[in-house]
C-alpha cells in the first residue's frame, strides 16, 4: 500500500537518502504502488524503478516551483537516513531530517532537534553527536570565514561501523552545531560488494595561497591482494560553500618498503620557510607501529622521506598493529606528535588503544623528541583519534568518545560522540596540556546547590561541572544516580583513579603519579571528562549504566584543603 505526503520544497531544494529494498515478510505485503516516487503536481519527477537488496545513495534536486508530493510504499522500501536542504540557506538552517515511520512523514528541522537530542537520557547535551547512525573520528577540522567546520567518520545506514562517509557540521562557538549534508562518499558502493572501507580519516589543509583542501585515505577492498584492503591517499578540493567536492584526485598509492596495508590518516602542513609541503601518515614498518613522513613541492606529487617515529618493540609485543590518526603540529616553537596505537593493550593496567604524545623539535625533516618517553594523553582511554587544528592563534582538538570498551545499549538510533573542544598547550616542563575551550562557561545555567554535608545536588539529566583547587591529595568524588554509583574518582597511592558502574575490575584506569592541585570535571549523561593540574593529566570515560546523577559527593582526606570548590549545572547546547 502506498503512503502519500506533501514535501516542503522550494526550487533548488535537494533531497538525499540512503535506501534499499525491504525484504517482504509475506506475499500479502508485496508492493503494489511505487516504492518511492516524487510528483510535482500531476507530473512524475523522480522514481526508483527497482531497489537493490543492499543500501544505496539517492539524491533529487527540485528544479520547479510546483509543490512536491512523495509517494512511498513502506513494505517495499527501507530508508536509513533522509534529509532535505536548500544550498543557499543550509549553512544557517542546517538540513531538515525526514523520517518515514508508520506510514507518516515526520520532518525535523533544526528547531525540532533540541527535543530529539534531549529526549534520549543517554545522549550528551554539551557535545556533538550525529542525528542518527554511526560516527567515529573527527576529520577535516577547520576555521573558515569565521565558522568552525567539523567533518567526521560517518556510516549513514546504521548505528554500527561500516562503509565510511564524511558527515559535516558547522558551529560559531565549537559547542553548538548545525548539521550539514554528508560531504564525502566512498568511491564504490561497498554495501553492494559486501565490503567495508570508504572515505577514511583525513584533515584540512590551508595552502600557501590560503585555499582550503582536504587530504584523506580511501580504503578499497583488495580481496586476496594485499591482505584484504588497500589504502590510498586522496586530495579533495571543496566547493566554496564547503558543501561538496569540486575535485578529487589520487595523490599517493604505495607505501615504502617495510610498510603493509595500514597506511592512512594523512595530516599535511606547509612549511613556509622552506616552501615545501609535508605529510605524516599512520602505518607500521616491519610490524612496528610507525609515523611516516612524506614531502612534496606542490601538494600533489608526494615522495617518501623517512620514518618520523617508530614505536619500541614493546608495543608490537602487546598487540599494537599500527599508528592511527597521527597529528603533528607546532606549539610555542616546539613540535608535538600525537598518535593512537591501535591493538595495543598495556600489560600493567589492561587499558587498550592508548593515545600518546611526544614533544620535540623538527629540523631538516627530523623529529627529535625531548625525551624518549611517551606522554599518556588521556588515562581514561575513551578519547581516541584526536585531531587538532589552528584557529584564532590556538591549537584546538576534538576526539571521539569511544574506544571499543563499552557500547551504547542496543536500539539507540545513533552511536558516537565528540569530546569537548580542548585547547592545547605546553606546561613549564614542556608536557602537552589540554583544557576545555573557555566557551563552556557561557553554557552554565546556575550554581549547583551544596548541602551542609558538602555534597552537591544535581539536576537530573543536566550536565554538571565540578571545579576544585587546593591541596587535593587523597580526595574521593562519587557521582551517584538513582540506583548506585555512576562513577568514582579517587586520588589514591599518589595517582588519580577512575571507575564507572560497568567496570568489573579487569582494567585499571589510573594516571601517572600526580600531586593534585586542581581538578575540573564534567559529567554529561554518561560522559566523564576530567582535567587535572591545568590539563597535564586528563581522563575521559563513557558509561551507559547510570547516566543521570542526583548527587555529587566530595569525601576529603585529612590532608585535603579546598581553596576553591564550585559546582555548576548546564543547559543543553541542543536548544533554540
Ligand atoms: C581510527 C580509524 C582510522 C580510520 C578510521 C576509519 O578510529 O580506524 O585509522 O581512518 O578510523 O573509520
Amino acid at each position: 500500500m502506498s503512503n502519500i505526503a506533501e514535501l516542503d520544497a522550494a526550487r533548488g531544494t535537494r533531497f538525499e537518502f540512503w535506501a534499499r529494498r525491504k525484504p517482504a515478510k509475506s506475499e500479502a505485503e508485496h508492493s503494489v504502488g511505487e516504492a518511492f516516487a516524487l510528483r510535482a503536481g500531476a507530473l512524475l519527477v523522480y522514481r526508483i524503478a527497482a531497489l537493490p537488496p543492499y543500501f544505496q545513495f539517492y539524491a533529487y534536486t527540485h528544479h520547479t516551483n510546483e509543490p512536491l508530493t512523495l509517494e512511498w510504499d513502506e513494505n517495499a522500501i527501507e530508508l536509513s537516513l533522509f534529509y532535505r536542504f536548500h544550498p543557499e540557506s543550509v549553512a544557517e538552517e542546517g538540513v531538515t531530517f525526514l523520517d518515514l515511520r508508520g506510514g507518516r512523514l515526520v520532518a525535523r528541522p533544526k528547531e525540532a532537534l533540541p527535543a530529539w537530542y534531549q529526549s534520549d537520557p543517554d545522549r550528551p547535551q554539551l557535545r556533538f553527536s550525529p542525528f542518527r547512525a554511526w560516527m567515529n573520528d573527527p576529520n577535516g577540522l577547520c576555521f573558515v570565514d569565521g565558522r568552525y567546520h567539523l567533518f567526521y567518520q560517518f556510516h549513514p545506514v546504521e548505528a554500527e561501523w561500516g562503509p565510511m562517509h564524511w558527515g559535516h557540521a558547522v558551529s560559531d562557538d565549537l559547542y553548538r552545531w548545525t548539521h550539514l549534508p554528508v560531504f564525502l562518499h566512498p568511491e564504490q558502493n561497498l554495501w553492494s560488494l559486501g565490503a567495508t572501507g570508504g572515505a577514511f580519516s583525513g584533515s584540512a589543509f590551508i595552502g600557501p595561497d590560503g585555499h582550503l583542501s582536504f587530504y584523506y585515505t580511501e580504503r578499497l577492498p583488495a580481496y586476496d591482494h594485499f591482505k584484504d584492503y588497500k589504502e590510498l591517499q586522496k586530495l579533495v578540493v571543496p566547493s566554496t560553500d564547503l558543501l561538496h567536492q569540486e575535485a578529487n584526485r589520487l595523490v599517493l598509492v604505495d607505501g615504502p618498503s617495510g610498510s603493509a596495508h595500514d597506511f592512512r590518516d594523512p595530516k599535511v602542513w606547509y612549511d613556509a620557510s622552506r616552501g615545501v609541503y609535508r605529510m605524516v601518515l599512520g602505518a607500521a614498518i616491519d610490524g612496528d607501529p610507525a609515523v611516516l613522513l612524506y614531502g612534496s613541492d606542490d601538494g600533489a606529487e608526494w615522495k617518501y622521506l623517512s620514518v618520523l617515529y617508530r614505536a619500541p618493540e614493546h608495543f608490537r609485543q602487546h598487540g599494537a598493529r599500527c599508528v592511527e590518526c597521527p597529528d603533528f603540529f607546532e606549539i610555542d616553537g616546539r613540535f608535538v606528535l600525537v598518535m593512537g596505537l591501535v591493538g595495543y593493550t598495556e600489560p600493567e593496567t589492561g587499558r587498550h588503544n592508548l593515545l600518546y604524545a611526544q614533544v620535540g623539535t623538527f629540523e631538516n625533516d627530523r623529529f627529535t623528541p625531548l625525551t624518549p618517553a611517551l606522554q599518556e594523553l588521556d588515562f581514561g582511554t575513551d578519547f581516541y583519534a584526536m585531531q587538532s587544528f589552528r584557529a584564532k592563534e590556538r591549537q584546538i582538538a576534538f576526539a571521539w568518545l569511544l574506544n571499543w570498551e563499552f557500547r551504547k545499549p542496543a536500539g539507540s538510533p545513533y552511536s558516537g560522540e565528540l569530546s569537548l573542544p580542548r585547547v592545547l598547550g605546553l606546561d613549564t616542563q614542556l608536557r602537552l596540556t589540554m583544557l576545555p575551550e573557555a566557551g563552556y562557561r557561557a553554557l552554565r545555567s546556575g550554581a549547583l546547590t551544596r548541602e551542609s554535608s558538602g555534597h552537591f545536588v544535581c539536576e537530573p539529566g543536566q550536565p554538571i561541572e565540578l571545579s576544585l583547587a587546593g591541596a587535593l591529595d587523597g580526595i574521593r568524588i562519587v557521582g551517584r544516580g538513582g540506583d548506585g554509583e555512576s562513577f568514582t574518582i579517587a586520588h589514591d597511592s599518589g595517582r588519580l583513579q577512575v571507575s564507572v558502574a560497568e567496570d568489573a575490575g579487569g582494567i585499571e584506569y589510573r594516571s601517572t603519579p600526580i600531586s593534585l592541585q586542581n581538578l575540573t570535571l564534567f559529567f554529561d549523561r554518561g560522559v566523564l571528562e576530567m582535567f587535572a593540574n591545568d590539563g597535564v593529566v586528563c581522563c575521559t570515560r563513557r558509561t551507559y549504566k547510570i547516566t543521570t546523577l542526583t548527587m555529587l559527593e566530595l569525601i576529603r582526606s585529612d590532608a585535603t584543603r579546598f581553596d576553591a570548590c564550585e559546582g555548576w549545572s548546564y543547559s543543553s547546547v541542543w536548544r533554540d
